[in-house]
């Protein structure tokens, strides 16, 4: 079976992707990071042998993002997310472990990204093994690199097959304000809590340095990970916990909205956020990984981390 979805494309994983595409990374910025991260050398062109980023000449693909994104922020309510959450958190659509959901999200073909024409878990190997050539010590942020895109099995048949709208794309906090850095933030005036005024407040139902724990966030595979890693009692550091909810929440990692809902913990585990999310686009290359060569190591990392089988 083969589903092809848009995953790393800026219609959809427009979280990991299009959120840095669209959010206003500009070459300077982007040079100056890749220069300050010292170690890690980030190819500028991708399989196609044209810059990251070279979405200029496709107003087509641009209308494609912009409608994605009307739909997301009219269906992304409080009433929604606690929907899903609660339909979701119940983990009883099957058991499998960490590499098996691997194999599975393999399956899934992406088409539409310009930068990646390679199957997810060469992404997801790619993320991983960039990270770990970095930062050997850290075998939880490899692990991480490894299954932060794994919820997007939402996508398939035996997950209720969710539109794209509701499983990638730029996450952000639903219950108080959409702040005006979000991607095409006009399109929320559609959405219902708009003008509700328990929920369109600077706070809304939250309060300063909450924690972002205490935060509903659009629903996606980002909160899906989390809530099944979570409840799966993996070991990972909280850090591990934190890259996987919020890698797509580009309002707060790349235009620093939302700070005030943070608390103590949020800030430091903030600091690995950025580290990882230089990785998951610019890993986007044309290293091939060898997946049968890598394998034991990160089969070693899910026997270390999570059970032998996970409730999904
Ligand atoms: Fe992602
Ligand atoms: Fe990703």
């Amino acid at each position: 079976m083969t589903i092809i979805i848009d995953h790393h494309s800026d219609q959809n994983d427009a979280g990991d992707e299009i959120g840095e595409k669209n959010q206003g990374i500009t070459k300077e910025e982007e040079e100056t990071e890749l220069v300050l991260d010292a170690g890690f050398e980030a190819p500028h062109t991708n399989s196609f042998g044209h810059t990251f980023r070279d979405y200029d000449a496709e107003s087509e693909r641009r209308r494609g993002v912009e409608e994605f994104y009307r739909v997301n922020h009219i269906g992304q309510t409080v009433d929604f997310v606690r929907k899903m959450r609660q339909e979701y958190g119940k983990l009883n659509r099957t058991e499998m472990s960490i590499w098996e959901c691997c194999e599975l999200l393999n399956e899934f073909i992406d088409e539409s990204d310009p930068d990646l024409d390679e199957p997810q878990i060469e992404h997801l190997l790619q993320t991983a093994e960039a990270i770990r050539k970095d930062y050997p010590d850290e075998d939880w942020l490899h692990l991480t690199g490894l299954i932060h895109d794994l919820g997007k099995v939402l996508l398939h048949s035996s997950f209720g097959e969710l539109p794209q709208w509701a499983v990638v794309g730029d996450t952000y906090p639903v219950g108080c304000a959409f702040d005006e850095s979000i991607v095409h933030h006009k399109y929320f005036k559609e959405n219902q809590d708009y003008d509700n005024p328990s929920y369109n407040t600077k706070y809304g139902i939250y309060t300063e340095g909450c924690g972002l724990d205490n935060v509903l966030m659009s629903w996606g595979h980002d909160d899906y990970m989390y809530l099944v890693a979570k409840e799966n009692q993996t070991t990972l550091p909280s850090a591990g916990l934190f890259i996987i909810r919020y890698h797509s929440f580009y309002a707060l990692h790349k235009s620093e909205a939302y700070k005030y809902l943070m608390n103590d913990e949020d800030t430091e585990n903030m600091k690995w956020l950025k580290v990882f999310n230089k990785y998951d686009l610019y890993s986007k290359s044309k290293v091939r990984i060898n997946v049968e060569e890598v394998k034991p190591y990160y089969l070693s990392l899910i026997n270390k981390y999570f059970p032998a089988k996970l409730k999904w």
